[in-house]
């Protein structure tokens, strides 16, 4: 597909890289109704201050279908074909993926030093059979696999025992990430060297430098897609530690309070939540007491 750039006398240049696309604004309209259903949707605020980052995201998408217009683009979306093939790339597109190996190291440390030990000397609170941590919008992979590695390095190290990794998160692609469990060398730096020699593998073909998570670290945790507004964790065996790290931060404080209250559910009682270094539950009604800066405890 073909337009010509009005503006540079004549020369025709390939759609999607089309000056027009570029200059293409939202209208106050438009944006109301895009934020409105971000916010019932996905439970993200988007403010009028984020109005020009909205666009700039959903720019990529305008591009990628040949639509000239927020307007058309909206009309699109809300249509029973956008809401089947269109909603799950906006939900990609709208949602701030950035993530690490090991980010906030002292939730690492207190997981192997403090929660682990407390929870493997009572022999699972609950009664399960193995351990079960759930990664609550895990991103591309980075923290449910840094968890995996320390429960892997105490298994070994204090005492033998199963476990699982439960990672969600409501953006299709990066659970797809997740599940290859394939990464650019660069971003395991954050793992200590013995450690990155154990968990990762070197892609044969060295121009690549890419490195993929060993198979029996990948095993153990699963990947799956949940909306934290639509949908519960169904689980059939109790749930002993959540990290839900810097996703709440995106929300207003009623929708932080009945997320947090909803996804404390299945954790039994004793169980620990970490969440974000930029994150409080200061003044909202859950059943937490804080054990540590950012950490807690389930009452
Ligand atoms: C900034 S990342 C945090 C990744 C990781 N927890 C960390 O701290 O490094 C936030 C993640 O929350 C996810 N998210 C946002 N809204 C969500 C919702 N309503 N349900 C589930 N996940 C959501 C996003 O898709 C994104 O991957």
């Amino acid at each position: 597909m073909f337009a010509i750039n009005e503006r540079s006398s004549g020369i025709v240049v390939p759609f999607p890289y089309n000056q027009d696309i570029h200059d293409t604004w939202m209208s106050d309209r438009v944006f109301h109704r895009l934020s409105k259903f971000i916010h019932s949707k996905l439970g993200i605020k988007v403010p009028p201050v984020k109005k020009t980052m909205l666009e700039a995201r959903l720019r990529k998408r305008l591009r990628h279908l040949g639509i000239r217009s927020y307007d058309e683009y909206c009309d699109y979306l809300f249509s029973p074909e956008g809401l089947q093939d269109e909603l799950h790339h906006m939900i990609d597109v709208v949602t701030t993926h950035k993530t690490d190996f090991f980010r906030e190291p002292v939730h690492f440390d207190y997981l192997a030093q403090k929660a682990l030990p407390a929870l493997l000397s009572k022999d699972f609170p609950g009664g399960g059979k193995r351990l079960v941590v759930w990664s609550a919008g895990c991103s591309t992979g980075e923290e449910p696999y840094s968890i995996a590695v320390v429960l892997s390095e105490v298994s070994r190290k204090l005492k033998r025992f199963q476990f699982l990794v439960l990672a969600t998160d409501v953006s299709r692609q990066v659970i797809e990430t997740g599940r290859t469990g394939i990464y650019e060398e660069e971003k395991i730096e954050p793992v200590p060297l013995p450690l990155r020699k154990k968990y990762f593998l070197k892609s044969r073909d060295r121009s690549k430098r890419l490195v993929r998570v060993v198979p029996g670290l990948r095993a153990k945790v699963i990947f799956r897609q949940l909306n934290f507004m639509e949908d519960y964790l169904d689980l059939r065996e109790p749930l002993h530690i959540i990290f839900c790290r810097n996703v709440i931060i995106y929300f207003d404080r009623k929708t932080q309070e009945m997320i947090i209250n909803k996804i404390l559910r299945p954790l039994t009682r004793g169980g620990y939540v970490f969440l974000g270094h930029s994150e409080t539950i200061h003044g909202l009604d859950v059943p937490l007491v804080p054990v540590a800066p950012t950490i807690y405890q389930k009452i």
